[in-house]
């Protein structure tokens, strides 16, 4: 049930980097009752004109006269992934609750800071990962959580995604190792951060990055073997170079049972033999080869979430420490490869 606030109360919003997530972003937080987007900032001001004007929002000449502007309560942080951390940190010490897109940061130490930063300040820190808010993942996490799948023995996670030349060609930081940090930063962290979320602690035994095909600083390939701490083995498998693009698939294999997750959906869940999914859709093709086919409304639940968080009525969903983990899996299954 949605609770209605009066204006007065709303939470302010503003969102930095006015790009093509930034418009989810918009279209999210404007579906929730007691939330008002009230202005977004950009380092080209003109495209955060024109972004302003689509959504009748001001336009900050700057990222510090948005955070100066009392009326933000909460800041979104929608720039390229290297910038997350600096733009973090300062909105947390502005005194702004902050929603940063994914990945937290490029590097563990890093999202160290932007945690101690918000603990400093005492605002709240969740890092987007719209995905767990997916109806099926939450069957997925309780299939397994709950011990219907039983001892889990196997996990394999596959990304074996595409995009075109002019995905990294037509973008000044997609693909460059700093800003973008590849595979794995950019498009493998959704199922990365599943791993975790739905199995457990996560392991690297060993691990491969490569540059199969686009010619970008960071890899567009990275393979690895697994060992989660309940015991179960796994393998990862993440590309940009598969053409023409096939969709996430996610394997748990349990000693009871078994549940298979394709794209956002739980496509089969076989308990003691017996099928539990009744009517299954064929997944369409999603961010497989297209970015942009993401959908608002996930995003729009976890904001329902953190807004809830913010008022004092729920536990935050997603924290900084579960951003951090991510990175963490990312920087080891990178190793010294990059
Ligand atoms: N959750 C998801 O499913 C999802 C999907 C796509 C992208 N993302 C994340 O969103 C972020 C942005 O991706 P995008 O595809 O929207 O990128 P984009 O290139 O379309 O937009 C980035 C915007 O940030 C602006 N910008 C750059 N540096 C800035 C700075 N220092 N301060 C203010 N503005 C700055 C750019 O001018 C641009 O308008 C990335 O971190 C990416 O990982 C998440």
């Amino acid at each position: 049930m949605k609770i209605m606030h009066d204006a007065k109360s709303a939470v302010g919003f503003g969102i930095v980097g006015c790009g093509m997530i930034a418009d989810f972003h918009a279209q999210a937080l404007c579906s929730i009752e007691g939330v008002h987007l009230v202005g977004v900032t950009d380092v080209n001001f003109a495209g955060a004109q024109i972004f302003a004007e689509k959504h009748g929002v001001l336009a900050y000449k700057s990222y510090e006269d948005m955070l100066k502007d009392d009326a933000i309560h909460a800041v979104c942080i929608c720039t390229p992934s290297g910038y997350h951390a600096e733009l973090a940190k300062s909105a947390l010490l502005a005194g702004k609750h902050v929603a940063v897109e994914k990945p937290i940061a490029m590097t563990v130490s890093e999202a160290d800071t932007v945690i101690d930063a918000a603990k400093q300040s005492g605002k709240l820190l969740t890092v987007i990962s719209q995905l767990r808010f997916s109806k099926d993942v939450i069957r997925l996490k309780d299939a397994v959580q709950s011990g219907k799948l039983g001892q889990i023995r196997f996990c394999n996670l596959s990304m074996k995604y595409w995009r075109e030349e002019s995905y990294y060609a037509g973008s000044s930081w997609k693909g460059s190792r700093l800003l973008d940090g590849g595979v794995l930063m950019n498009q493998g962290i959704h199922g990365i951060d599943l791993l975790h979320y739905v199995i457990g602690g996560v392991t690297v035994l060993s691990s491969v990055t490569d540059r199969m095909y686009h010619k970008i600083e960071a890899p567009d390939t990275a393979l690895a073997l697994l060992r989660y701490d309940c015991g179960a083995l796994g393998t990862l498998e993440a590309t940009t170079a598969a053409f023409p693009g096939f969709d996430l698939n996610l394997e748990i294999i349990g000693e009871k049972g078994y549940a298979v997750f394709t794209q956002e959906r739980l496509t089969s869940l076989v308990i003691d033999g017996s099928e539990q999914i009744t009517a299954v859709a064929a997944p369409k093709l999603g961010t497989a080869s297209d970015p942009a086919a993401v959908g608002w409304q996930n995003h729009a639940l976890q904001f329902e979430n953190f807004v809830s968080a913010i008022r004092g009525e729920a536990t935050l969903a997603v924290r900084g420490e579960d951003g951090r983990e991510a990175v963490r899996l990312i920087s080891d299954i990178y190793g010294e490869h990059v």
